[in-house]
């Protein structure tokens, strides 16, 4: 162990100016350490690609780049082993890292530091980290969208009302209500592929806020560490967390797309809907009411979502008003940033779960909601919801449009008084109402009759939900 350990005996970076020791609320106020060391392996490896550049540049020994390989080598298996000491006095994960380094190698630790400022490597850690969580999100909305899909390939022939004001408007098929979420992750999921780019930019070589006067190779560690491009402007570099924003506004929209999908479980699973059931490993009981069943995940999900958008005010509103460049304020991105990823994790993995069932590791599926088919189409029957359908086969047969609206309206109202569908009416009571109603409106006014009928790209009709689900099922893989 050497002896020479700066950091480690004052227990701060910049010592030399200062005549007394920090006041311990301020440590306590200003310390990141408690969350931030969630970003130690971005660190270390950040760290490591730049000590590898300037060795490359012969700015220190290969020696030196040794000796630090070595000594992070040690401090990865001390964190993953759980024996490393974070320090609250060392502020943050960076300087906690950097402390330990110097104490286990000595100079080469102290020079590592060389070109570099914790503004642009914090900026580098963070953007590191959130592209590997990135990656995995991307993963859990394909999961997501395959299990709706799979749950709709079952359902092209399943007929349920479509709502509009939550009122029975149409008859729709339950795959082709699902293929609308499947609609809204697979734009997600292109928010993000495309937010990644901006996210996978090299700040490394900004230092503190001006640039350096080493003669860093930027690209060289861009290349060492997968990002695409290198930061252009060191100023914009270290200061701007318009990526983590971003990332969180990607994150609350998917979130309020899952709230909505969650919303739909929880009133098809209630009582007076009855659309589906939730397998018992995704409900939870009442210790009062012996007979409930609650979808507490879906709701949950739903409710979760809130605390994402709550994120994005507060990010955004860190943003607002900071001068450039770096300021402390951005200390305060990362825990609504981590929160954010977990919570988007989570919620997508359990709710891909829950609806299309737990994967095993050879594809197959167990568990998953399930659909009760006769629930849905008696409610289809309910609320005259073939009665657009009356009003195109009048079109069909020559009325305008508009006439013909009010000719359905008034047979609505008639089987309203009876108490009956308008597929109940008598034909003669039909032709009341116009003359060139026939025998063929009985198919026109049965669901099924209706559901063919809307067989235009992007319709409910069977064809079509079956060559959506085709083009997913290739998409997706
Ligand atoms: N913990 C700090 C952060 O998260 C690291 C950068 C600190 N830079 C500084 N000049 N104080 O932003």
């Amino acid at each position: 162990m050497s002896s020479t350990n700066q950091l480690d005996k004052k227990s701060q970076a910049w010592s030399a100016l200062f005549s007394e020791p920090m006041s311990e609320l301020v440590k306590r106020y200003t310390a990141s350490v408690f969350f931030d060391k969630r970003l130690w392996a971005a660190d270390i490896e950040g760290s490591l690609a730049h000590a590898d550049m300037l060795a490359a540049q012969a700015i220190i020994s290969p020696q030196d780049l040794a000796d630090i390989q070595r000594g992070m080598a040690q401090i990865k298996a001390e964190i993953e082993a759980g024996t490393f000491e974070w320090k609250l006095e060392l502020e943050d994960v960076h300087l906690n890292i950097e402390a330990r380094l110097t104490q286990l190698v000595g100079d080469a630790g102290k020079r590592l530091h060389t070109g570099r400022s914790r503004n642009d490597q914090v900026a580098t850690d963070v953007r590191l980290w959130l592209r590997g969580e990135i990656d995995q999100i991307a993963l859990l909305l394909d999961d997501m969208q395959r299990a709706l899909v799979t749950i709709a390939a079952q359902n092209t022939e399943t007929v349920m009302p479509g709502f509009t004001h939550m009122q029975v408007a149409q008859p729709v098929s339950f795959a082709h209500h699902l293929l609308a979420y499947v609609e809204m992750f697979a734009r997600d999921a292109e928010r993000l592929a495309d937010l990644r780019r901006r996210v996978n930019r090299l700040p490394l070589g900004s230092a503190a806020l001006a640039g350096t006067s080493y003669p860093l190779d930027r690209e060289r560690v861009a290349r060492t560490l997968g990002f695409d491009a290198v930061s252009q402007n060191s100023l914009d570099a270290v200061s701007d967390r318009d990526f983590a924003i971003e990332f969180t506004s990607f994150s609350t929209l998917v979130m309020i797309h899952v709230s909505r999908l969650a919303e739909e479980i929880v009133i098809w699973m209630s009582q007076n809907f009855g659309f589906i059931n939730l397998s018992d490993r995704y409900c939870t009981g009442s210790s009062i009411m012996p007979q409930k069943r609650n979808p507490d995940v879906a709701e949950l999900a739903r409710g979760k979502s809130g605390r994402v958008v709550g994120h994005l005010m507060g990010l955004i509103t860190l943003m607002k008003g900071q001068p450039l460049a770096y300021n402390k304020d951005n200390q305060e991105d990362k825990e609504p940033l981590f929160d954010t990823v977990d919570t988007v994790k989570d919620t997508l993995r359990i709710m891909a779960e829950m609806i299309g069932g737990e994967v095993a590791a050879d594809g197959t599926r167990t568990g998953g909601l399930t659909v009760k088919a006769e629930a849905m189409e008696r409610a289809a029957l309910k609320g005259y919801a073939t009665a657009t359908d009356l009003a195109d086969y009048l079109v069909k047969k020559g009325l305008p449009f508009r006439d013909a609206h009010e000719v359905v309206a008034h047979a609505v109202k008639e089987a309203l008084g009876l108490g009956v569908d308008l597929s109940e009416l008598p034909l003669a009571t039909l032709q009341g109402f116009d003359a060139r109603i026939e025998a063929d409106v009985a198919e026109v006014l049965t669901l099924r009759g209706s559901l063919n009928a809307r067989n235009v790209l992007g319709g409910t009709a069977p064809a079509q939900a079956q060559a959506q689900i085709a083009r997913h099922q290739a998409r997706l893989g």
